[in-house]
């Protein structure tokens, strides 16, 4: 492959091999419930990811270059590797930030992304767990092979073994940095590296079901290498703890073929979010919902008016930029929580839905 592309497929395997062999060792992967469709998608997006989507990418992208754009061909050849890896990986993970992010938040690529949140049990091949074209359209891939064909292929080849190496790591079952948080010197300096890298703490917040537990944010934490841009655009949450459950509120049951194929492979099942014409049924109403508290608990509210579990969050904002309102009951007793979503003081009602109601009989 082009100027050191190619190289970095063998070091990834590498990488993952060893963390294979530590997660052996250490029992990980013995207990895990993974189910067979599990593992032939995650094994197999890695390998159709490296030596298929991958590689077509680059021929193109040099293909297509060096047919109208011949002029610029190697233009970067002559950059310092110490000057051009960090342009790589500097741009590449921000784009990877705003792309992740953007899986989160758009509907039709949170069905791409969404099977990568189905995993109810962390491991350092569920970062290969994603629809196929969800690698397809991944910016990344683009940008690597932009980097190649501008003669920038070594700078590539070590950029993304640093990158695997965090991102492996950081969704492996070892957590590295769990016992680093307890001792007060190695605390202090992990307070410098979890402002820089993505650590497993950091990601593993972003895999756990809910807000709920007071450590996760399925919303929050979208960083792969660098942990810089959700400090940036404010969605960084620091708890330096692990879930204790990890995946989707809502339990599915597709296929791998449907997650893997999807939008080529529907679901059958019409309540399952990658079928065929899917829509996400309204639940708001013109009136509170009185609900029952008990004092000190937490709850989640829902705010996008799709929950089938009103008027609490059952993840179906999921593929929109809502999030649900996270709250705590002050005392035990029944209160009238807001299912219109227009109050002004949630999640309480404050009697928008009067309001609401006239403006939508009009
Ligand atoms: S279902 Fe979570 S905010 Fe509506």
């Amino acid at each position: 492959m082009k100027n050191g592309v190619g190289l970095d497929v063998y070091l990834v395997i590498g990488i993952l091999l060893g963390f294979a062999f530590i997660e052996i060792i250490a029992g990980h992967l013995k207990k895990s419930k993974r189910n067979k469709g599990e593992w032939i998608q995650e094994m197999g997006g890695f390998f159709v990811l490296s030596l298929l989507i991958k590689p077509l990418i680059v021929i193109t992208t040099i293909y297509i270059g060096s047919v109208f754009f011949n002029q610029y061909q190697n233009i970067l050849s002559d950059w310092n590797i110490f000057y051009l890896v960090p342009f790589y990986i500097l741009i590449d993970d921000l784009l990877q930030y705003w792309y992740h992010r953007s899986g989160h938040e758009y509907e039709f690529l949170w069905k791409l992304h969404r099977s990568h949140h189905q995993a109810e049990q962390m491991g350092f091949f569920i970062s290969y767990r994603n629809a196929g074209l969800y690698y397809v359209m991944m910016p990344n891939i683009w940008w690597l092979s932009l980097i190649t064909f501008l003669g920038g292929g070594y700078a590539v080849a070590i950029g993304l073994v640093l990158k695997q190496l965090i991102i492996i790591s950081s969704h492996s079952t070892l957590s590295w940095d769990k016992h680093l948080y307890k001792n007060k010197i190695t605390s202090a300096i992990m307070s410098v590296i979890e402002r820089i890298i993505v650590t497993p703490a950091f990601h593993h917040g972003h895999h756990g079901k809910s807000k709920l537990d007071g450590i996760s944010d399925p919303n929050g934490n979208f960083g792969n290498m660098f942990s810089i841009w959700d400090q940036l655009f404010g969605t960084a949450v620091f708890s330096r703890e692990f879930p204790t459950e990890y995946g989707l509120q809502i339990a599915t049951n597709e296929k791998w073929t449907t997650s893997y194929f999807y939008p080529a492979v529907k679901s059958k099942d019409s309540s399952n979010i990658l079928s065929k014409g899917f829509r996400k049924i309204d639940s708001t109403s013109f009136s509170p919902l009185i609900t029952e508290l008990k004092k000190g608990e937490k709850y989640l509210w829902c705010q996008c008016g799709k929950s089938q579990s009103q008027p609490f969050c059952d993840g179906s904002h999921h593929g929109s930029k809502i999030k649900p309102l996270l709250f705590e009951a002050q005392k035990d007793g029944k209160v009238r929580l807001c299912n219109c979503k227009a109050t002004k003081n949630a999640p309480f009602c404050d009697g928008s839905h009067v309001q609401l109601k006239k403006q939508q009989s009009k």
